[in-house]
């Protein structure tokens, strides 16, 4: 299958595992010509966006950047035009600015925490380092420049306007509702026949302004899941050489759970560039033939 990829990056994107989830939720059981999807840790949307479900989305991220570029996309106010206005207008600017585009950068950046654009969003996203993501502790973007020469070549323009005409496609065509919200409150709109797909911080592993996560969060993630009348398929870490997740032991394993080696390819710590093995668990059983594939050679995407 071919995979619908957002206009925006973050070091967390499932990109590689869309198929995979893709692949359980098709041997769920349930009528996905009308099943809802609920999704509380929305992050870059991918998952989302490649969902193979036709009834409501009610989607949900506590981080508001990412909500408002989708309620953007979905209303009009961002679209392919207008985002290839406003990047050839940057990439112009960026070519001849001081310090290589650093000092362009910087001033994009400046903006963008003061107005929060959707479109310096974007930007910041796609000519930041190695496609991060990542707040300070006054929720300010803290990522440092990528220089490249022709950073917004038109090519890579054309790129990530025909992302943007992607995910307005899907999201038009269907019933999505973006909230910025907490995940306890997203979840909690899940009914009988919904899935709820779980991608929430991975414990002891990465923090930002938004992406604190205790083990009372965990803790709490898991009793709301438990109790859910809807279907649920919750990402987490399994393993890695180092060390296993805790919380594997501790509340997932009472679950079905299928796993898969998969390459993170971002942020600067050592871990992460190392592969993982991921789980999926899920509280209903696999109803067909085939088992989701797994052992694929995973690489992520940064451009
Ligand atoms: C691992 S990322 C999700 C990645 C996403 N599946 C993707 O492929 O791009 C986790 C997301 O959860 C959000 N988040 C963190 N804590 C949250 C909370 N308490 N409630 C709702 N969202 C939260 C973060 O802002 C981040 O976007």
């Amino acid at each position: 299958m071919s995979v619908i990829i957002p206009p925006i990056k973050s070091q967390g994107i499932k990109t590689k595992l869309v198929p995979w989830i893709n692949d359980v939720i098709r041997q769920s059981g349930l009528d996905l010509k009308r099943t809802g999807w609920i999704e509380p840790f929305f992050g870059t949307g991918v998952v989302g966006l490649n969902a193979p479900v036709g009834g409501r989305h009610i989607v949900g991220d506590s981080n508001p950047h990412l909500i408002n570029l989708y309620q953007n996309i979905q209303n009009g106010e961002v679209n392919e035009y207008n985002m290839r206005t406003y990047l050839e207008h940057e990439s112009r600017i960026l070519e001849v600015a001081d310090e290589n585009g650093y000092a362009y950068y910087r001033e994009v950046k400046n903006r963008f925490n003061q107005n929060h654009s959707p479109f310096d969003f974007v930007f910041l996203s796609r000519a930041g380092f190695n496609g991060m993501m990542r707040f300070n502790r006054k929720g300010e973007w803290n990522i440092p420049f990528c220089q490249k020469p022709g950073r917004f070549a038109p090519a890579y323009i054309t790129k990530i306007c025909n992302q943007v005409a992607n995910a307005s496609r899907i999201i038009r065509r269907g019933d999505w509702n973006f909230l910025n919200q907490d995940f306890r409150a997203t979840i909690e709109q899940a009914e009988v026949g919904d899935i709820i797909y779980v991608d929430p911080p991975y414990f002891g592993r990465y923090v930002d302004y938004y992406n604190g996560w205790t083990e009372k969060d965990e803790a709490t993630l898991f009793e709301t899941l438990r109790n859910t009348p809807a279907h649920f398929i919750l990402s987490t870490w399994h393993h890695n050489e180092f060390r296993e997740n805790d919380m594997m032991n501790r509340y997932w394993n009472q679950f079905n759970v299928v796993t898969q080696e998969h390459f993170y390819h971002g942020g600067g710590h050592i871990e992460n560039r190392h592969p993982m093995v991921e789980a999926l668990v899920f509280n209903f059983e696999l109803e067909d033939v085939h088992e989701p594939q797994v052992e694929m050679e995973l690489k992520l995407e940064f451009e």
